[in-house]
């Protein structure tokens, strides 16, 4: 196992009733909060009115930067930082899925950053220029990305189509809440998009071509099996709080960096992949996962590598038997059929992307490949 320093910092508050402690805990960082949401769901649910009562009773004012984009925006993280400098803002919480977090965890960079974070971290990848960000804080309402326990944060510039990541410990939220509840309103499709995200962070760092790092991989099939038993339960049934608990601390568990500590290498080739089919496209970052993946299994698959899809196999799926590559391919088969079950499109075409931007897709890709590396590094 390689060397490692272990560091998830996130105070998590799970479970029913947990948001009303909102107040509470964001006092201990000052009596100004920023609260960053997205189009509208936060206040259909209602969690909205309970965490500005909350934050309201321990007496913190509150400022808000509404509308976050899924895939957010580079422009939104200006809008923020500029806010919080303004007002003198002493903590940041996010309220909503990945794009809130990660869009908060930009402001929070750039509030105190004297250059650019786009050109500087995003792009130039200068990560030691980021010394210091306000804290920040997450009210989760869409178990996918585990942005509410790691310090990775992906923005888009639409304007010119780059959609690009970071990952700084200084990132991680101070705390995260992580009420299953609030997540009973996501719908199917953002549900399935969100269950094959989970599973894809933990292929991303599970299919490495090391013979080491046992433990980790164990936790990760423990992982799978719990999104591929209760992702099609929460599909199926929004509001069943146990798929729905179980989904979300899978979420959060699987890209913390709990599972890639001591690993050789992890992957994150699909997600490259999949952030360019977003940066032009403006897809759902999991549905993109979902028709890439299966087709990324069955190129990389060889004799190298075969040990680790027949574990997968044999763990996650059960499959049995004694030729490797057939156990291989059946369980890449058993992923792809999963994905249906979710009514995850096969293809890019079922989404709207032909082939006239590929090399183009493909060159970016490759130029911005050492991003894969930034997520979760030991
Ligand atoms: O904007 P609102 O109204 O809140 O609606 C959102 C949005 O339309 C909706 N939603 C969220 N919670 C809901 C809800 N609707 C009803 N009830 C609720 N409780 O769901 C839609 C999608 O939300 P979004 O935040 O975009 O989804 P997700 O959590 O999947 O985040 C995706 C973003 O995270 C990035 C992705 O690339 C993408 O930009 N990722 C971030 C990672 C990280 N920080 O570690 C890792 C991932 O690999 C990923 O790249
Ligand atoms: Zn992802």
């Amino acid at each position: 196992m390689k060397n490692f320093n272990y560091n998830i910092p996130t105070k998590v508050l799970f479970g029913k009733g947990k948001v009303k402690e909102v107040g509470k805990e964001a006092k201990k960082y000052g009596d100004k909060v920023l609260l960053v949401y997205g189009k509208g769901s936060v206040k259909k649910s209602g969690l909205f009115d309970i965490v500005v009562n909350s934050l309201k009773d321990a007496g913190i004012y509150i400022y808000e930067l509404p509308n976050i984009d899924p895939n957010p925006r580079i422009d939104s993280v200006y809008q923020g930082a500029e806010l919080c400098r303004k007002v003198g803002i002493n903590l940041i919480i996010a309220m909503g899925g990945g794009s809130v977090i990660d869009c908060s965890k930009a402001i929070a960079a750039q509030a105190n950053y004297c250059g650019d974070v786009w050109q500087d971290l995003y792009v130039e990848q200068k990560l030691d220029t980021l010394t210091s960000a306000l804290p920040i804080a997450s009210i989760l309402t869409l178990a996918a990305t585990g942005s509410e326990m790691n310090g990775n944060s992906v923005i888009s510039n639409m304007h010119t189509n780059q959609k690009l990541s970071i990952g700084h410990d200084i990132l991680r939220p101070v705390f995260s809440i992580l009420d299953p509840e609030y997540t009973f309103t996501v719908n199917k499709y953002h549900t399935a998009a969100g269950i094959v995200d989970i599973l894809s962070h933990l292929f991303e760092q599970y299919f490495t071509p090391d013979h080491e790092g046992y433990l980790q991989n164990r936790m990760m099939e423990a992982m799978m099996k719990t999104v591929i038993e209760y992702g099609p339960i929460a599909y199926n049934e929004l509001d069943n709080y146990e798929a729905r608990a179980n989904l979300m601390w899978t979420s959060s568990l699987a890209l913390n960096g709990m599972v890639s500590y001591g690993k050789v290498e992890t992957d994150w080739a699909t997600h490259g992949m999949e952030h360019e089919l977003s940066a032009f496209y403006d897809i759902t970052h999991g549905v993109g996962l979902g028709i890439l993946t299966p087709y990324w299994m069955k190129y990389v698959l060889s004799e190298d590598n075969v040990h680790r899809f027949v574990e997968y196999g044999r763990n996650v799926w059960k499959i049995h038997g004694h030729d490797n590559m057939e156990i291989a391919n059946k369980a890449i088969d058993k992923t792809r059929e999963f994905f249906n079950s979710l009514n995850i499109p096969q293809t890019l075409r079922e989404v709207g992307i032909d082939d006239s931007k590929l090399e183009k897709m493909a060159e970016q890709a490759t130029i911005f490949k050492y991003l894969a590396k930034v997520y979760i590094k030991p």
